[in-house]
């Protein structure tokens, strides 16, 4: 079949730029085609490739100073912690060392429940008043969490039956960075289904006998309610209907009520405030040191100063 010279030309160029191509050598097509060069002729691949690589020697180069930089930085550190005696723990270590202990006090640690069944029951259903409530708790079991993530010897928490379609489970992983993370075993179950009853210790503020101590071989149950509930003994109705024995902060035993203009006296705390007593108090063994260090101030009561004048719990 007859080729018409332009179609020859053609073929014969492409040949040439496969060869070309084989010996890695780039040449522009047009411009062996002789046709007239344009703007972007001017990059050619040649040029491209050129770029190409000097860009990656540049984030290599880039790379290189940032490891550089950090291992001064360790250098400095493992120093400085050797002038002092004391470790100093980068950030990454002292993360690991959190988790290692939060996943040990999972296995080993004592076991404390919030018991969310009665969100509910937190306002009088005006959906604002409840919302706020609810965004109020979820504060309260973050600020719980880092509690017990700072504590020496952290609790094995669990967030009983929290509804994974409920508001409160929402309000958690929106406002809770990484809350889905959290080292606490979070359950739709009841602590009725995971421990046995006569193991459980309900706290509640309504309860007639003080805890005098925390007991391994117990498993403490917190009503998740926000202060502003109206309802009085909530808490202690739902002990009393699961049938599980209630105890109360030992504040009767350990704290005197002080004058105050408003004359406000209130022994009602925040969930996040009743784990940093246990916390505390299973640190030193002293509810002195543990009330004196949690109980906010603005309740209206202060710890007896004299430690022979508090009244035994027992
Ligand atoms: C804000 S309080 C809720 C108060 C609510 N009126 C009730 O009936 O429990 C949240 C939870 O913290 C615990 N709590 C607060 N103050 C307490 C106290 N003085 N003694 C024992 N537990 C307390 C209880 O488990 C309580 O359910």
């Amino acid at each position: 079949m007859a080729h018409n010279p332009s179609d020859v030309c053609e073929m014969q160029l492409n040949g040439v730029s496969e060869v070309m191509d084989l010996l890695h050598i780039d040449v522009d097509i047009d411009m062996m085609k002789g046709k007239p060069g344009k703007e972007d002729l001017l990059h050619s691949r040649n040029v491209l490739r050129k770029q190409r690589n000097w860009e990656r020697q540049l984030a290599a180069k880039k790379s290189k100073r940032k490891e550089e930089k950090q291992r001064r930085k360790l250098n400095r550190e493992q120093e400085s912690a050797g002038a002092t005696g004391s470790p100093q723990f980068t950030k990454r270590v002292m993360k690991a060392i959190t988790k290692e202990r939060l996943a040990e006090a999972q296995r080993t640690g004592l076991k404390l429940c919030v018991d969310l069944s009665m969100t509910d029951c937190m306002s009088d259903k005006i959906s604002v008043c409840l919302m706020q409530e609810v965004g109020r708790l979820a504060g309260q079991l973050r600020r719980m969490y880092g509690s017990n993530k700072k504590a020496a010897r952290p609790f094995h928490l669990f967030l009983t039956e929290l509804q994974e379609d409920s508001r409160l489970y929402r309000e958690c992983v929106r406002m809770n960075e990484g809350f889905l993370n959290y080292k606490i075993d979070i359950t739709e179950e009841s602590c009725l289904d995971l421990f046995p009853p006569e193991k459980l210790v309900y706290l509640s503020p309504d309860a007639e006998e003080a805890l005098e101590t925390v007991d391994a071989d117990k498993v403490y149950v917190l009503g998740g309610l926000v202060d502003e509930s109206i309802q009085k003994k909530l808490s202690f109705s739902r002990a009393r209907e699961l049938n599980i024995c209630t105890v109360r902060l030992p504040i009767d035993e350990y704290m005197v009520k002080k004058n105050n203009t408003k004359n406000f006296h209130s022994k009602i705390l925040a969930v996040n405030q009743v784990l940093d007593i246990l916390l505390t108090f299973c640190d030193t063994g002293s509810w002195i040191d543990a009330l004196q260090a949690w109980f906010p101030q603005g309740k209206g009561y202060v710890v007896t100063q004299d430690e022979s004048s508090a009244k035994s719990a027992t």
